[in-house]
C-alpha cells in the first residue's frame, strides 16, 4: 500500500491503537500529525516511531498536535493547524476514544457529556473541519472512524459509550453518501477487544479476561497492528470503491453464539 505524499491526521495517536495506527501509515509513505490530548510525551514516541518508520524515504514527516476532541474549538484549531503545517491533508482518522463504566442509573450528565463529546460529537466536527478544507482546494479525501463492535452489540453498564459508537455507525452511512460527490469516503473500522489503555483493568483481572477470551473465536485479543493495518487500506488508493461501511477487526466476538 503506498501513501506517498498523503498527509493523514490520526486523534488520539499518543498511544494504543491510534499510535500504532500513525506508524503503520508512515511506513507506507504518508506524513502524520499526531494528536495528543493530555500525553506529549506519548505523541513524542509516536513522532520518533513514525520518523523511523518512514525510513529512507524522505518526504515522511511528522508534527505533533494537542487538542481535546471534546472540545468543538480545539478540534477546529487542530485541523487548520495541520493544514498550515503540511499545506495539504488528505487522510482523517477519527481514533480518540473514551469509555465509562458505570450502572445505567448512575451515569452523571458529566461522565455522559464526556462520552459523548469525544466519542460523537469531536467526531463530527473534525471530519465537517476536514471537509471544509476539501472543499476548498478540490481534493478527494478519506475518513476512517474507530468505532468499535458495540456500535452494534450491546454492552452493559457503558450505555453511553454504545450510543456514541451506534451515532458513529449512523453517521458513517449518511456522510458516504453525502460527501461521495465530492470524493470522500468514509468508513468505519470497529475493533473488539484489543490490547490498549483503554482496558488496562480488564486486561489486569484474569477472572474477567478468561470469560472474555472464551467469548473471542480465534481465542486471544487483538494487537493495536491488526486495527493498523487493515486502517491502511482504507487510507489508501486500493479502498477507493468502499464507502459507507464497518469492517470488523474482532476475532469473531461480534458473531459468536455457542451453547457450550
Ligand atoms: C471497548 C473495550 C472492550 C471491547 C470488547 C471496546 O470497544 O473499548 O473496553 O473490551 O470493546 O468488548
Amino acid at each position: 500500500m503506498n501513501l506517498q505524499g498523503k498527509v493523514a491526521l490520526v486523534t488520539g495517536s499518543s498511544q494504543g491503537i491510534g499510535q500504532a495506527i500513525a506508524i503503520r501509515l508512515a511506513r507506507a509513505g504518508a506524513s502524520i500529525v499526531i494528536n495528543y490530548r493530555s500525553h506529549p510525551e506519548g505523541a513524542e514516541a509516536t513522532l520518533e516511531q513514525v520518523k523511523a518508520a518512514g525510513g529512507q524515504c524522505q518526504m515522511v514527516d511528522g508534527f505533533t498536535v494537542q487538542a481535546d476532541i471534546g472540545m468543538v474549538a480545539d478540534v477546529q484549531r487542530m485541523i487548520a493547524d495541520a493544514v498550515a503545517h503540511f499545506g495539504q491533508l488528505d487522510i482523517l482518522v477519527n481514533n480518540a476514544g473514551v469509555e465509562k463504566n458505570a450502572d445505567f442509573w448512575d451515569v452523571s450528565e458529566a461522565d455522559y457529556d464526556a462520552v459523548m463529546n469525544v466519542n460523537l460529537k469531536g467526531v463530527f466536527f473534525a471530519i465537517q473541519a476536514f471537509v471544509k478544507h476539501l472543499r476548498e482546494t478540490k481534493q478527494p479525501g478519506k475518513v476512517i472512524n474507530i468505532s468499535s463492535v458495540h456500535e452494534e452489540l450491546p454492552f452493559p453498564h457503558f450505555a453511553a459509550y454504545c450510543a456514541s459508537k451506534g451515532g458513529v455507525k449512523m453517521l458513517t452511512r449518511n456522510l458516504a453518501v453525502e460527501l461521495a460527490p465530492l470524493g470522500i469516503t468514509v468508513n468505519n473500522v470497529a475493533p473488539g477487544a484489543i490490547e490498549t489503555p483503554i482496558n488496562t483493568k480488564l486486561l489486569n483481572d484474569p477472572e474477567q479476561l478468561g470469560a472474555l477470551l472464551k467469548n473471542i473465536p480465534l481465542g486471544r485479543l487483538g494487537k493495536p497492528a491488526d486495527v493498523a493495518s487493515l486502517v491502511t487500506f482504507l487510507a489508501s488508493p486500493e479502498s477507493d470503491y468502499v464507502t459507507g461501511t464497518t469492517f470488523f477487526v474482532d476475532g469473531g466476538l461480534l458473531w459468536n453464539y455457542q451453547e457450550q
